[in-house]
């Protein structure tokens, strides 16, 4: 079973993909740590964000290996020249292949992002589009980032998580949507024990569905 699932950042997503991987013995891709790596590898390169081809060429030859034991791609500048390479065709182009083998592989795969259901696996049988509103997802992400020592505004936050937003629903190329078929799950007044339980029940209902 393929399981997709998609939404803004800090909307708890990523936490949800995780447990669901371990409830149902599956293999999770964190799709994000992708433009995460090649962000900070046209950085690392001296290259400009601006720059497509330079972009294209970090994610064409992207070592997708490990990169979820590396902590520099969690850090906000990571995330935010992501989503600025992720705008460019040639680095989603580049990165579809791996994504698309990932969620094929035999007794199926989680797979968390933002074009996951409908892009990279427009046929899973369950989807979900996880949001929570800017404020509570950039509490969220503040509350993270100051318990790990970093100083940062809770506006200034703010101001991050809706540029991105507004950055990834806006563009062309496989912009942040929920698919057609996708089970809208809002976190905004729901902890992570709560949000988890009702992912379970609509991963659930779509196995009932399809008979999985
Ligand atoms: O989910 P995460 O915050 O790690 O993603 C970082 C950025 O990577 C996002 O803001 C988005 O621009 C991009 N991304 C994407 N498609 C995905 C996953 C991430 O465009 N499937």
């Amino acid at each position: 079973m393929v399981i997709a699932v998609d939404g803004p950042a800090a909307s708890g997503k990523g936490t949800i993909a995780a447990r669901l991987a371990r409830t149902y013995g599956l293999p999770h891709l964190d799709t994000g740590l992708l433009y995460r790596a090649v962000g900070l590898k046209v950085l690392q390169d001296g290259g400009s964000l601006d720059d497509e081809s330079a972009a294209t060429e970090a994610a064409r030859g992207l070592d997708a290996t490990g990169l979820s034991d590396d902590a520099r791609l969690t850090t906000g500048e990571a995330g935010e020249a992501a989503s600025r390479v992720a705008g460019y065709p040639g680095v989603r182009a580049a990165l579809l292949e791996l994504q698309q083998a990932f969620a094929a592989q035999a007794g199926g795969a989680v797979l968390d992002g933002r074009d996951i259901g409908t892009v990279i696996a427009p046929d899973a049988p369950a989807k979900l589009f996880v949001t929570a509103t800017p404020e509570v997802r950039a509490t969220r992400r503040w509350k993270q980032l100051t318990a790990r020592g970093i100083e940062i505004s809770l506006e200034a936050m703010l101001a991050d998580i809706q540029r991105r937003d507004d950055r990834d629903a806006g563009r062309g190329a496989a912009p942040m949507v929920q698919a057609e078929d996708a089970v809208l799950l809002d976190t905004t007044d729901m902890g992570i024990e709560a949000a988890f339980d009702a992912a379970r029940r609509i991963v659930e209902a779509a196995r009932a569905k399809h008979g999985l």
